[in-house]
């Protein structure tokens, strides 16, 4: 069996003092200042919940560690910095770990202009098929024993809006995951599919125009034919998993893992034919599994 976590939207919590001036240009000064010192106050904990997600993960003997990204809250070098030291521990595990970026972790145009996310997380997007990637390091496939595949596929996007936060998979990554999914080496096993946007909300309807995934339909038509598998998600800070009609693999969102009284994760178990996903929360400093939630998904 193969054990592997999902957590999402750690939100690390940095002082807004000791973010460069820079910060405060264009969209992050209308509504970012607004916008971090309102998420700030119920992600204080966020490092220290990390080091218990790693405690927790050792405690569960977990195999893959998965994270569907917003890592900070304004998507700055000294944010990104801390994201990647305080997740370091959760990427030890024997089979890595992989990752996909949110919205947070790309704010703005300067952001993705100069690679901030790439610089620490580009190693955690490598591909195990790059012949199969189509834009950039996505879809990237990673491939682990004969049972399990995971691909990724990016979703998150600046919004210079300050009232806008929703996201897109560009149409050559859409492209790329069709093909990736009935690759040879890919379509016999369970498949996650990770990205950072969720293409129905727990009630399975679609997201707002402002906050949501554009290309949702597009997605969900892409993965319907799986014949075993899930995908995964963040974005929305709620723990759900929802079916949508005439699509196969069910999809599970984390929420966010870190934040205070909304703590979500889930532990998905791979076995050779079937496949099962637990939910977690966080009960007095600890993560814990209920085991009356387990679902299966095959
Ligand atoms: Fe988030
Ligand atoms: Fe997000």
């Amino acid at each position: 069996m193969i054990r592997v976590l999902h957590f999402s939207d750690v939100h690390v919590d940095l002082p807004l003092s000791s973010l460069p001036w820079t910060t405060w240009l264009g969209k992050r000064a209308i509504g970012g200042l607004n916008h971090a010192l309102r998420r700030r106050k119920h992600f204080v904990h966020a490092v220290d919940k990390l080091a218990a997600l790693a405690r927790f993960a050792d405690a569960q003997h977990v195999d893959l560690a998965l994270c569907t990204g917003d890592y900070t809250i304004l998507g700055t070098l000294p944010e990104l910095d801390l994201a990647a030291r305080s997740i370091e521990p959760l990427t030890h595990r024997p089979l890595g770990f992989a990752t996909v970026p949110g919205n947070h972790d790309v704010y703005l145009g300067d952001s993705v202009r100069e690679q901030r996310f790439e610089k620490h997380f580009a190693k955690w997007m490598r591909s195990d098929r790059p012949d199969l990637t189509t834009d950039g390091p996505f879809p990237f496939v990673r491939l682990f024993g004969d049972s399990l595949a995971v691909i990724g596929v990016s979703s998150a996007r600046p919004n210079p809006e300050p009232w806008r936060s929703s996201g897109r998979i560009p149409d050559l990554q859409i492209d790329g995951l069709r093909r990736a999914i009935t690759d040879p080496e890919v379509r016999d096993r369970f498949v996650i599919v990770m990205t950072h946007y969720a293409p129905r909300l727990w009630n399975g309807r679609p997201d707002s125009i402002t906050h949501g995934l554009e290309n949702a339909d597009a997605l969900l038509e892409t993965i319907a034919s799986i014949p075993r598998g899930c995908l995964i998600h963040g974005h929305v800070h709620r723990r759900f998993s929802v079916r949508v009609p005439d699509v196969g693999p069910m999809l599970l969102g984390a929420g966010s893992t870190t934040q205070d009284g909304r703590e979500g994760l889930w532990m998905i178990e791979v076995e050779d034919t079937r496949a099962s996903a637990v939910p977690g929360l966080y009960r007095e400093g600890a993560y814990v599994l209920d085991e009356t939630g387990r679902l299966p998904l095959t």
